[in-house]
């Protein structure tokens, strides 16, 4: 069964949390404040534990541990009553690990904790809440949203204006079934390759097709649609859009583009300008192997709502698990097609939707690779 203090920073040190009133607690490094209903909740970001705080007395006095202090001070001015509420207040509080003992060296408990010492407070509050167990949230399927939110539909309406399209040439599936790689030789040989050489049209297209088409479309009113592709897709919700900017490739204008997955065809959105160069050195700064701007910038996009909509506390989450399926599909068939590829582990969505014109929070980048063709 689980109790408040499963998780406490002091059990992960076989020690019982208990508050004493000469002793000195402070506010724990691994706190976040936020507003929830008509108050504020204050969770511990090592244990998950939450605690409302329903009025400012309440914040007032969490806070005001930010420098240490004996609950013996605290409590001292108080009646007998009130006394008693703010004690089992306290003691809730280093029991959920909102406050931390600080012993007469002036360290506190949950600084001696080394394990913690590597986690930043957003990557700790993302692991804590996605994941199942010390979350106090529910975590699934639970389509928390669908009832205030409209659904996305599966395919992306365009909504700007578009330069043009540009339809796309299909590789031979059934040769390629016969005399392709096979799996094991794409899957020892792969490898991130940093190349400046121009790429065809062709080579992309082909790229594309055997990555990111749809393969199957199924109407579900719920989801707005639901895809089959060859890359898995939590709940086949598969919210990922791909953009291309096109530097050197052959056949190709320099600019950016949208790949549409079910036309197989590529949407024109921007001519070449200095927004464009700067995704693209965005890119070449993100690696110390190339000696140029890449040759072609691919951008994984996410729209979020089909998600967010469907899976409690665990979007964006499985967004990111979905990235790395596409990842690794768009590593080994570039090997099998004698590209160059690698994974870039950041990039600038604020430019991005800047440069294709999409709204941050609705739509916006999630992931880059670059691409070239083979060095001569
Ligand atoms: C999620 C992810 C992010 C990456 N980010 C970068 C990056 O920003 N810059 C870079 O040069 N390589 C990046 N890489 C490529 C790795 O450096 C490469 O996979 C690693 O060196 C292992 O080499 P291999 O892919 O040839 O096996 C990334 C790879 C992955 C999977």
């Amino acid at each position: 069964m689980e109790t408040l203090t499963q998780y406490s920073p002091l059990s992960i040190q076989g020690r019982v949390p208990t508050l004493h009133d000469s002793r000195c607690y402070r506010l724990s490094r691994h706190v976040q404040l936020r507003p929830e209903h008509d108050g504020f909740v204050a969770e511990s970001l090592i244990t998950g534990h939450c605690e409302r705080l329903p009025n400012a007395a309440s914040v007032r006095l969490l806070l005001s541990l930010m420098d240490p202090a004996q609950p013996g001070a605290l409590l001292a001015p108080l009646d007998a009553r009130r006394a008693s509420v703010v004690r089992t207040f306290l003691g809730r509080c280093l029991e959920g690990g909102l406050i931390t003992e600080i012993a007469d060296d002036g360290t506190a408990d949950e600084d001696g904790i080394l394990s913690l010492a590597h986690w930043e407070p957003h990557d700790l509050a993302f692991h804590l809440r996605s994941r199942k167990g010390r979350n106090p949230r529910p975590v699934g399927a639970t389509w928390h949203l669908a009832d205030r939110l409209p659904a996305e539909d599966a395919r992306r309406p365009e909504h700007g204006s578009v330069l043009g399209t540009i339809p796309l040439d299909k590789p031979d599936l059934d040769r390629l079934k016969a005399q392709d790689w096979t799996l094991t030789r794409a899957l020892e040989e792969r490898r991130s390759r940093y190349s400046i050489a121009p790429l065809s049209l062709q080579a992309l297209a082909h790229l594309l097709f055997r990555c990111c088409r749809v393969t199957a479309a199924r109407k579900e009113a719920m989801a707005g649609g639901v895809l089959r592709k060859v890359h898995p897709s939590g709940g086949s919700l598969h919210s990922l859009e791909l953009y291309v900017v096109a530097n050197r490739c052959i056949g190709l204008a320099r600019g950016g583009y949208r790949y549409d997955p079910f036309a197989h065809t590529l949407v024109w959105l921007r001519q070449d300008d200095p927004d464009m160069i700067e995704l693209l050195r965005d890119a070449q700064t993100a690696t110390r192997d190339l000696k140029d701007l890449p040759s072609v910038l691919l951008i994984v996009a996410s729209r979020f709502r089909r998600v967010t909509r469907k899976y409690q506390s665990l979007a964006y989450h499985v967004i990111l698990q979905e990235v790395g399926t596409l990842y690794q599909t768009i590593y080994l068939v570039s090997q099998t097609l004698g590209l160059a590829v690698s994974a870039l582990g950041a990039g600038d969505s604020d430019r991005f939707a800047r440069v294709f014109n999409t709204d941050f929070f609705a739509e916006s980048s999630v992931g880059e690779m670059i691409v070239g063709g083979a060095e001569k």
